[in-house]
């Protein structure tokens, strides 16, 4: 919650809170049946002592808008509507609970929020720094928009046709041949994930996936029906091997996979790897989604061509996206595949929510047009180098008794073995007491849990290193306890 009971006020804070309360049941944003935050919780939202929490709740339970039972919680009883004697709204939190996507697992929900409390450390979110942000060149950019822009409507359905022509170019500089009408621009690859969910597989589809993955930790193809089923990953990636032993392949499966930077591991699959996976999932026509996020951020050398650039048969599915390389709020990303496939997916696009921000296409385009992208991607490495080096620095210096890791090759994480055998969902709540937010390993893969995903692309360099070692400090204490 964004409101804080104002101290300059001559009214006192329990009778604004209490005021604030009543003013949300009125408007009905909390509805009859909304379990209300725990008392605790409401002092740490408004910053105040709970005996002031406790006053405003009992003044709301007197005017019978609210009302508590043991082991239950407080509950909104009344409203409005109620009072005025007209008819009651609809039960909100029945119908919250019957959509058919599948929530956020909590802690997931958890990270979600307190990745916005001011001063956390924040050691495990996929994201740059907001210091390496390019303003002066953005700035130009839109400034250069601001001259030519001549109109703002709809793009066509595959997305604007200047920014698919520009990313054709940009592709063709990493190994793949494409041309602009098998290019989707979607919001982000996220988008293009759900696009193919529910655009190309069905019910009951089996997706494989390296084990542990980014895929695990959203809900997007449980939502839709589908199982997931994970592939063990050695250092030169998803195991091919166990993939044909292991798994049948028929008509239902398709294989997601990270082969750059993965997320989690930070792993990089080589060339020899690359060509066995190829030529497995050629001879078992089994489709891949290859999501390349990460693929521009190689510190030392670039990394092997991207799958899609060894397809001859149409059977990647290629997923692109500025997120991680220039800004998550433009939110554009591409999908390239057959023209079948995209021509589909462009359809569901155009049903949803027809077409991206047509000002974020074009902010895009001019990124690479203009040649500032690629001038922009050589500074972002050197900076992550930079920062790869001091975590891993730090993590020499306090962590090499109690962790292992490897060392990544380009990307933003460090997955890294706690080697005490302590829980890392208490760590996870002793962290974030302590002012650090960390991802545990179980996010990406349940069994992983003596793992969690550290990142250097976010926290300025001074929290990267006070974040580690005060982690250090809990997980020599935790082991202790
Ligand atoms: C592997 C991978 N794919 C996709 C995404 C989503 O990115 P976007 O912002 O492009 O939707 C992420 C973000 O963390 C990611 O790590």
């Amino acid at each position: 919650m964004d409101w804080r009971p104002d101290r300059g006020l001559k009214v006192p804070l329990y009778l604004q809170i209490k005021q604030h309360i009543q003013m949300k049941i009125e408007n009905g944003e909390w509805t009859a049946g909304t379990k209300i935050p725990t008392q605790r919780q409401l002092a740490h939202m408004f910053h105040v002592n709970r005996s002031t929490i406790i006053l405003a709740l009992e003044e709301l339970i007197a005017d019978g808008l609210i009302e508590g039972k043991a082991g239950k919680g407080t509950r909104v009883i009344n409203n409005s509507w109620s009072l005025m004697g007209s008819q009651a709204p609809p039960d909100w939190n029945k119908y919250v609970k019957s959509g058919m996507f599948v929530p956020n697992a909590p802690i997931i929900q958890d990270i979600n929020q307190t990745e916005f409390v001011p001063e956390i450390i924040r050691l495990g979110t996929g994201e740059l720094a907001l210091d390496l942000f390019p303003k002066e060149k953005m700035k130009a950019i839109l400034n250069r928009l601001a001259m030519n822009v001549e109109s703002m409507g709809y793009e066509e359905p595959k997305g604007s046709l200047f920014l698919r022509k520009q990313l054709a170019d940009h592709l063709h500089s990493k190994g793949i041949e494409t041309s602009s009408s098998s290019i989707l621009i979607t919001s982000g690859s996220l988008q293009a994930l759900q696009l193919i969910s529910i655009g190309i597989l069905h019910p009951g589809s089996i997706v494989l996936h390296e084990a542990p993955s980014y895929l695990r930790s959203l809900q997007l193809f449980q939502s839709a029906g589908m199982r997931l089923k994970g592939v063990p990953l050695d250092g030169d990636g998803i195991e091919v091997k166990t993939l044909k032993e292991r798994h049948s392949i028929n008509k239902s499966t398709i294989l997601y996979t990270i082969p750059t930077f993965h997320n989690p591991t930070g792993t990089t699959m080589p060339e020899k790897r690359r060509l066995e996976l190829m030529e497995f999932a050629e001879k078992k026509q089994l489709p891949i989604i290859e999501d390349d996020a990460y693929g521009e951020l190689w510190f030392d050398s670039p990394p092997p061509k991207p799958l899609k650039g060894m397809d001859k048969g149409g059977l990647v599915l290629y997923l692109g996206s500025f997120s991680k390389s220039l800004s998550p709020g433009l939110r554009i990303g591409w999908v390239v595949g057959p023209e079948s496939v995209i021509n589909r997916l462009a359809d569901i696009k155009m049903q949803i929510d027809y077409g991206s921000s047509s000002l974020s296409q074009m902010a895009a385009a001019e990124w690479l047009a203009s040649g500032l992208y690629d001038e922009y991607l050589h500074f972002i490495r050197s900076e992550l180098r930079k920062r790869r080096r001091l975590a891993l620095q730090v993590l020499d210096a306090y962590m090499s008794k109690i962790a292992e890791w490897t060392i990544p090759s380009g990307g933003f994480y460090i997955w890294i073995r706690i080697l005490p055998e302590i829980s890392m969902q208490k760590l996870f709540e002793c962290a974030k007491k302590a002012g650090v937010l960390i991802n545990p390993g179980s996010l990406y893969d349940p069994s992983a849990n003596q793992f969690i995903r550290l990142s250097y692309s976010y926290a300025k360099e001074g929290e990267l290193e006070e974040g580690i070692v005060r982690l250090s400090k809990l997980i020599n204490t935790l082991q202790k306890g």
